[in-house]
């Protein structure tokens, strides 16, 4: 999305300066113990900003003791210094202006010290989420809404974050009304309970607007989340939304989404309306009281003048405590469900986790061991079933069955990213599960069924798996993947950045790219889950020249439709019901298992040719 020119020259201004790219890992994780109430748990992870937390609280603190004395020093100018002459008034000038000097640093002290935490702390809970994603197993994505997850990572975080930091200084803010409640009783005990009378009142209504606005504000936020997943689908799935001429079913369902916000938005500025005056006026009918009896006071001399100018301060200074305690009610009840979500992700632990005393998987000699290997997703029906499969060091085999017989689920086993339910997998004798992760899957390269580009430069999308690579390397593994022509025919080359997920790409440019990025890493162990299958014939025979040579002294498996990339493998499996059901080369299986016959006649094309 273009940025308009506002923002460009806004964000050029605000380029940070001292930005490190090195990350700064959360000082500490939340509490596991779940039973703990929310507050307790994100503790840990405020503590770690406690000085200057604690600062900023201590120095809104001592602000705020500047400022509760200046109409009390208001009331004494004006019956000693104006009435009565008996203290020069610019003793009391020069102390409000030292109170003013004292409240406008440790003011701005206690901001600058707060917003820092608050940051701080945003900052180190948006990377200890992240981090926790980041070490999630594929099952939970299986299961959870993207969308959900960047909800969280945003509106959850900064409502927490709000009140945890902002919680105790709206306390210390009431505790200081206290304070200013004790002048009032030193100026005049019955005028300060007068004054106050109105208070009350003013809590009250504050209460019931939280009550009555608080449902609607979560209807509010659920119904904004429709909007954003709406948009977030119809922006995603754009091409079929066109090619299906469904723009206008889209439009209407995106308006009847943000009808229904804009309800909740209504009823929500309904209700504002309705009280907000209330509460701004109700301390008038204080001043009201306190003009009416301190009139009378002052009238029949038992009280001076300045002392309802005081008053008057007073009331507007402890105004805004009292609404702020309701609105800390409400913000507490948001952070509290903000809470829960982000807990719910922080609690999920994933499912593969590299076992105490893992090893790294080093010298690679490639063989590969399915035993007795049973596997479902989730609650699903298994996919294989005592499946058994070994693959010698160096050999190229290929995996043939039908569509949904469990290929890809394969690969994604080998490459652990679920476990396997019974029997296990090995490589080189060690069981995947003994192996730590990085080296297991810096050992085993996969070219995935789905090539996924980020949207960045063709270089770097290459490099994504050695992000140090030299440029000639790059090049090198581009063109082993018959990229390098087309890259070097793009504008900009290998500097050309693509389009998100790489659509500005064809689907066969994007396997080719995800092939040369999967070679340049140079895995022992290849597996190649239908890479070429959007690669017309002829390109993917250039391919196969080029890697012939790269898949040499490497185990390869290769997950195929194509009799083409067939008759690459040394050996061909069928894999069938859950297990490898016959295995040979392409012409012994053609001529003793009708099985395998009949999957390529549906799954091949031109299966004529290598009859
Ligand atoms: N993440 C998942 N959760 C639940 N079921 C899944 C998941 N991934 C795949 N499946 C199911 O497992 C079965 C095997 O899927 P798999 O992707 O391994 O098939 P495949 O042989 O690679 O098919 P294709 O040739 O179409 O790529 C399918 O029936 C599919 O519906
Ligand atoms: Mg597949």
């Amino acid at each position: 999305m273009r940025a308009t020119g506002v923002a460009d020259r806004a964000s050029s201004i605000y380029e940070p300066v001292g930005v490190s790219s090195r990350y700064r890992r959360p000082p500490s994780g939340v509490d596991p113990d779940a039973t703990k109430k929310w507050t307790r748990r994100i503790w840990p992870l405020l503590r770690a900003h406690r000085i200057a937390f604690f600062g900023a609280i201590a120095l809104s603190f001592v602000s705020l003791i500047f400022q509760v004395q200046v109409p009390y020093l208001l009331n004494q100018a004006i019956d000693k210094s104006l009435q009565h002459h008996t203290v020069p008034l610019h003793y009391y000038v020069t102390l409000v202006i030292i109170l003013a000097v004292g409240g406008l640093i440790t003011g701005f002290l206690a901001r600058w010290l707060l917003f820092r935490t608050a940051y701080d702390f945003e900052f180190d809970l948006r990377n200890l989420i992240y981090e926790h994603l980041t070490a999630m197993s594929f099952s939970f994505y299986d299961r959870v809404q993207s969308g959900q997850l960047i909800s969280r990572a945003n509106s959850d975080i900064r409502s927490v974050q709000m009140y945890s930091t902002f919680a105790p200084l709206i306390l210390v803010q009431c505790a200081i009304g206290v304070i200013a409640f004790i002048f009032m009783l030193s100026i005049s005990v019955p005028l300060a309970l007068i004054a106050m009378a109105v208070m009350p009142l003013l809590f009250w209504t504050g209460v019931r607007m939280r009550k009555v606005m608080f449902p609607i504000s979560w209807v509010i936020q659920s119904r904004m989340a429709d909007v954003a997943t709406i948009v977030d689908e119809n922006i995603n799935g754009v091409r079929v939304v066109k090619s299906f001429a469904q723009e206008r079913r889209e439009i209407n369902q995106l308006a009847d989404a943000s009808d229904s916000l804009s309800w909740a938005y209504i009823q929500d500025a309904d209700l504002r309306a309705r009280f907000t005056p209330i509460i701004q006026n109700l301390p008038q009918l204080g001043l009201v009281l306190v003009l009416l009896f301190g009139g009378a006071m002052v009238i029949n001399g038992h009280l001076g003048v300045g002392a309802i100018l005081a008053f008057n301060a007073y009331l507007l200074m402890l105004q805004a405590p009292f609404m702020m305690l309701g609105m800390l009610v409400m913000l507490g009840q948001r952070a509290a469900a903000s809470a829960d979500r982000i807990f719910e992700v922080l609690d999920e632990r994933p499912d593969i986790v590299e076992r105490p005393g893992a090893v790294d998987l080093e010298n690679v000699d490639g063989r590969i061991r399915f035993e007795d290997v049973t596997f479902h997703y989730g609650e699903n029906p298994p996919i294989l079933e005592h499946l058994n499969l070994e693959v010698e060091p160096g050999e190229t085999v290929a995996v043939v069955g039908r569509t949904g017989s469990g290929k890809s689920t394969l690969a994604r086993l080998l490459l652990r990213f679920y476990d396997v339910d019974a029997g296990r997998i090995a490589i080189d004798g060690h069981d995947v599960r003994d192996l730590t992760l990085p080296s297991l899957r810096a050992q085993v390269g996969v070219v995935l069924d789905e090539p996924f580009l980020f949207s960045t430069t063709i270089g770097e999308n290459i490099a994504y798996g050695r992000p140090g690579a030299a440029r000639d390397e790059i090049i090198a593994a581009a063109t082993a993947a018959n990229a390098h022509g087309f890259i070097t025919n793009l504008p900009d080359g290998y500097d050309t950045v693509v389009g998100e997920r790489g659509y500005t790409l064809s689907g066969g440019q994007r396997q080719r790219i995800a092939i040369a990025r999967t070679l340049l890493v140079n895995p022992p162990i290849l597996v190649l889950d239908d890479a070429t299958s959007a690669i017309d014939v002829h390109v993917e025979a250039e391919i196969h020249q080029a890697l012939e040579h790269l898949l040499e002294g490497r185990t390869t498996v290769i997950i195929a439709h194509r009799l083409s990339t067939i008759s690459l493998a040394d050996r061909v499996v069928l894999l069938d019901d859950g297990a490898i059901t016959a295995t040979g080369t392409h012409v012994e299986l053609l001529e003793t298992c009708p099985a395998y016959a009949e999957v390529l006649a549906h799954v091949a094309d031109l299966p004529s040719e290598a009859l």
